[in-house]
């Protein structure tokens, strides 16, 4: 069979088994299963592969076709500037995600060596893009899970960006003070969990399910600027949250499909 044969039977594979984006996805796989550049399936598609290649790319399609999320079949996504490895341990990183990240380099202009800490990291990817971004930042980011600090760690070190990884429950034993706490808290509903798409199904629950992190974390993170991924449909109620907290400068932001995505406020007292 020809490349381009098995690219074909892929996207329909996919299509059929209800994936939303079938051809980029195949593309992606087939990519990564021959070792090419996505152009290059097509300036080589009439090329067959051998029998090595085509397991490597059934393999990884099949995984797709069960709804396993693409980051995790593929092992690594890219977040703002960095590349970071991907599987079950973590919550897969999310465009959003990176607006949050926006978000927090602008509150931190003109403020020289911040204290920041990212509770409930998952991966990672928010604390190494700001220590990324950000090189005179001191970093600390906390998970409860340790499978997920585990690769959170392993991500530290393959980009080569110092941040202190400490496994607690939000905030608990660090002392502070920081300029700035971010965190993409879990914060879907136990009763919207049926109602999502299948690759979630692959995603830590822990990562997804909200046990009331968010308003805990209102009520403990009482340094400098503090800043929430939430649920798109929770804006105005967590703004009003922070407001009856204590914190000032209260504002909600959105993401670039223009969903109240990111909270903000500031502790000044
Ligand atoms: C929605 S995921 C976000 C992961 C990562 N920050 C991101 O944006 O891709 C939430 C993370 O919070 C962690 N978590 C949940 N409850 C926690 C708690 N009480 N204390 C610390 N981390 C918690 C989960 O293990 C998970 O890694």
């Amino acid at each position: 069979m020809t490349l381009a044969e098995v690219l074909t039977g892929a996207v329909d594979y996919l299509t059929a088994r209800g994936v939303d984006t079938p051809r980029v996805d195949a593309e992606l796989l087939l990519a990564r299963a021959l070792g090419l550049q996505r152009i290059e399936l097509y300036t080589q598609h009439d090329r067959p592969l051998t029998d090595p290649e085509r397991a490597r790319a059934r393999e990884l399609v099949r995984r797709r076709g069960a709804r396993e999320p693409l980051a995790y079949v593929l092992g690594d996504w890219d977040f703002r500037r960095l590349t970071l490895k991907t599987d079950a341990r973590a919550l897969v990183p999310r465009p959003e995600t990176e607006i949050v990240v926006e978000r927090c380099l602008e509150l931190l202009e003109g403020t020289a060596a911040p204290r920041i800490v990212d509770v409930g990291t998952g991966s990672g990817a928010i604390a190494l893009a700001l220590k990324d971004e950000r090189p005179d930042a001191r970093v600390t980011a906390t998970d409860r899970s340790a499978g997920a600090l585990a690769l959170a760690r392993e991500n530290a070190e393959a980009s080569g960006l110092d941040v202190e990884l400490v496994e607690t429950d939000l905030l608990d034993g660090l002392s502070g003070p920081f300029e700035l706490v971010v965190s993409n808290p879990p914060y879907v509903g136990v009763d919207e969990l049926g109602a999502l798409e299948p690759e979630l199904g692959h995603e830590p629950q822990e990562a997804l399910v909200d046990r009331g992190q968010t308003q805990r974390l209102i009520e403990t993170a009482r340094f400098g600027w503090l800043v929430l991924e939430v649920h798109e449909a929770r804006g105005p109620e967590v703004a009003r949250q922070l407001e009856a907290a204590g914190y000032g400068d209260v504002k909600v932001s959105q993401d670039l499909a223009g969903r109240d995505r990111i909270v903000e406020g500031r502790w000044t007292r």
